[in-house]
């Protein structure tokens, strides 16, 4: 059994921005603002190589968590230009995104590709983080809920029991990522409906936190958390300056 993370879970998504120079600069920064709390959890996700200087900038400030942008599903060998999940875990993650929209629509990764790199995740002690989201063409056609339950069915495809408390889900309109539309607390909240409903019966489980990403501000972090079943926020753009990223991660949390 893995410790559960407190809700909500606040994750900065750097995506390929922040070398080890910039990312040592942002955590001093954020440091500086932000004091450790128990009522939600902070994580910072940056781009590989900038992973263990992260970590070693954070040094003891073990309230903060790091993830990965993206493993391979293998652990070690011949695939060049390649992140294994146990080189994530010894440079300083805890974490994995796994099937970002980005990997999905501009590397091409597939179903069947997210089922094995969360169990890459899962077999190094990684906590995945698996990501799901409708383009807007099939929202349009009305198929989103048929296409995030496809992407969480086979993304968990291989995950037994056990291993759900690691799991993470973060659903992410691809219409909302980095496009400044948001989608609206209502409609954040009718896909998490859904997808706790799945997992309800994947995993026997309500505790499986499903976070929100999608042109997440300081402004509309608030109202997105209070959105029944957003356990969380994924944040891009909004998560690189950090008095932004302070602004979000420090969001009062509604009372349950
Ligand atoms: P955004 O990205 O906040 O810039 O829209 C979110 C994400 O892709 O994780």
């Amino acid at each position: 059994m893995s410790a559960a993370l407190a809700t909500p879970v606040l994750a900065a998504n750097w995506k390929m921005n922040h070398g080890p120079t910039q990312a040592r600069a942002f955590v001093a920064a954020f440091l500086a603002r932000y004091t450790p709390r128990t009522d939600r959890t902070i994580v910072l996700v940056p781009p590989a190589l900038s992973l263990a200087t992260t970590r070693d900038a954070l040094a003891d400030r073990r309230d903060i968590l790091l993830g990965i942008q993206n493993v391979h599903y293998e652990d070690k060998g011949a695939f060049t230009g390649e992140s294994s999940a146990p080189m994530a875990a010894d440079a300083g993650a805890s974490l994995a995104l796994v099937g970002h929209s980005e990997r999905r629509h501009i590397f091409g990764e597939r179903d069947e590709d997210t089922a094995r790199k969360v169990a890459a995740a899962l077999r190094a002690g990684l906590r995945p983080m698996l990501c799901v989201g409708e383009t807007i063409d099939q929202r349009e056609r009305g198929e989103t809920e048929a296409v995030v339950l496809r992407q969480l069915r086979a993304g968990l495809a291989v995950v037994d029991a056990s291993a759900f408390d690691r799991v993470l889900i973060a659903y992410e309109p691809v219409w909302a990522i980095g496009t400044g539309r948001t989608a609206t607390p209502d409609d954040a909240a009718t896909v998490h409906a859904v997808l706790h409903a799945a997992l309800r019966e994947r995993a026997g489980t309500d505790a499986i936190p499903v976070l929100y990403g999608g042109s997440v501000t300081a402004a509309n972090a608030g109202a997105l958390l209070a959105a029944p079943g957003v356990n969380g926020l994924l944040v891009g753009g909004a998560s690189l300056d950090p008095e932004s990223w302070t602004a979000i991660a420090t969001t009062p949390v509604p009372a349950t």
